[in-house]
């Protein structure tokens, strides 16, 4: 059962907020880039690499043993978290990035050919677009993309207009960085299917904003960074399907993803260690299964409903700012408001609002097609977590104002 939602007393678990920029309080709407941690996260990285550090997987003294432990549990962990069906189709990597490489050299390295075909969308994230690239480079297959709406909503239409015989592949944002909008994954998937396709998701700005059940999604892939998930840098995940991940090669060899080694020949382990080559970020990936533990003690529903709120108190607030531009007003959206001022670019911008201790994020967002696609260099970017308040867009607008002012709009 989950507690009822306190935004005070979950904003003093991070102790980044008693920190002052500029001599003002800091006000951070840049968490989709990445998130700030909470004090068990922190306690827990701390306590791993001071009394419970050792390799894993590897030793068969009590600190190896204890580390190999707290690694699997989180493993366990997550496949809750996602509703998997089974834990060995969590594989740790770096993050996303890692992720979507994974997919793309080892699955799609030996299941695409000359003339297929991979669907993205014009909203993805650049990881989510150069591994494809690379893929096609090797492969001689090509991406389509799919266009979105002027405010930012997906429609499957276009999406089915697209899908051929020759589509292999369908990998999508569960929610755009950029223009916020949740994309409907689970009729992807099987539009996916329909066509003997699989579907990769981007989960990366997704899974920390809302429950996430891959078993309903019925995708065949869904991946996220922990830096976004409150949890620390170098540590993600790649769920894959158990029987997809039992046919695919591995894509980075070395120690703890083989079973017996000659020096010309070698063979794997079973998922998911034969995708987890080399020493992990152990205490990172354990520090991950604590912040998985906060926002479970929270209720990922709980959040969803705390950052729509805060989202649609933005986008009022923000409204009254003179010469104010969203981008991205799909009716079904999370996380971010991207904007533009008539007044001033959005470098200058985040530049500016700096001096009164706001941190957004301004420029392309790594989403390069996105903003030429919509004609735009850049935007501004507001994003949201579970420690936002909406006083934190009452200090962004009144900021904004200000730099009205200052550039005399
Ligand atoms: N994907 C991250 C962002 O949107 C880096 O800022």
């Amino acid at each position: 059962m989950t507690l009822k939602f306190d935004n005070k007393k979950i904003r003093s678990e991070f102790p980044f907020l008693s920190r002052e920029i500029n001599n003002k309080p800091i006000i951070y709407l840049d968490s989709a880039a990445s998130s700030q941690k909470p004090q068990q996260v922190l306690d827990k990285l701390m306590l791993t690499y001071s009394q419970g550090y050792s390799n894993i997987h590897r030793g068969l003294h009590t600190l190896s043993e204890e580390a190999t432990e707290a690694y699997e549990e989180v493993r366990i962990k997550i496949s809750r978290f996602i509703n998997a069906s089974s834990k060995d189709e969590i594989i740790f990597t770096s993050g996303a990035t890692m992720s979507i490489n994974l997919i793309a050299n080892s699955y799609g390295l030996v299941n695409l050919k000359s003339g297929d075909e991979i669907i993205i969308t014009v909203a993805e994230h650049h990881a989510n677009i150069i591994p494809w690239q690379i893929l096609c480079e090797r492969t001689g297959a090509r991406i389509v993309a799919v266009p979105v709406d002027s405010d930012g909503s997906f429609h499957l239409r276009e999406l089915k207009k697209r899908v051929t015989k020759n589509t292999k592949i369908i990998s999508v944002p569960h929610v755009s960085n950029v223009l916020g909008t949740i994309f409907p994954i689970k009729e992807i998937s099987a539009i996916a299917h329909e066509n003997n396709a699989i579907c990769v998701v981007d989960g990366c700005q997704g899974a920390i904003h809302m429950p996430v059940d891959i078993q309903d999604i019925d995708c065949d892939f869904y991946v996220f960074s922990g830096h976004k998930l409150y949890g620390p840098s170098g540590i993600g995940v790649c769920w894959g399907r158990g029987e997809i991940l039992a046919a695919m090669p591995p894509f980075l060899g070395g120690g703890d993803m083989i079973d017996d080694v000659d020096i010309e020949h070698a063979t794997y382990s079973d998922p998911p260690s034969r995708f987890e080559a080399g020493t992990p970020p152990i205490a990172e990936c354990i520090a991950l299964g604590s912040a998985v533990d906060f926002v479970e003690k929270i209720g990922m529903d709980n959040i969803e409903k705390h950052e729509k709120s805060l989202l649609s108190y933005g986008h009022q607030r923000l409204a009254s700012v003179k010469g104010l531009s969203f981008v991205g007003t799909s009716s079904l959206k999370s996380g971010v408001i991207s904007f533009t001022l008539n007044s001033a670019h959005p470098h200058d911008i985040s530049t500016l609002i700096d001096q009164d201790g706001i941190a957004i994020r301004a420029g392309h967002h790594c989403a390069q097609p996105l903003m030429k696609f919509l004609n735009l260099t850049s935007t501004a970017r507001a994003s949201v977590a579970v420690y936002s308040e909406p006083e934190d867009f009452d200090a962004l607008a009144i900021s904004l104002e200000k730099v009205n002012r200052i550039f005399g709009d």
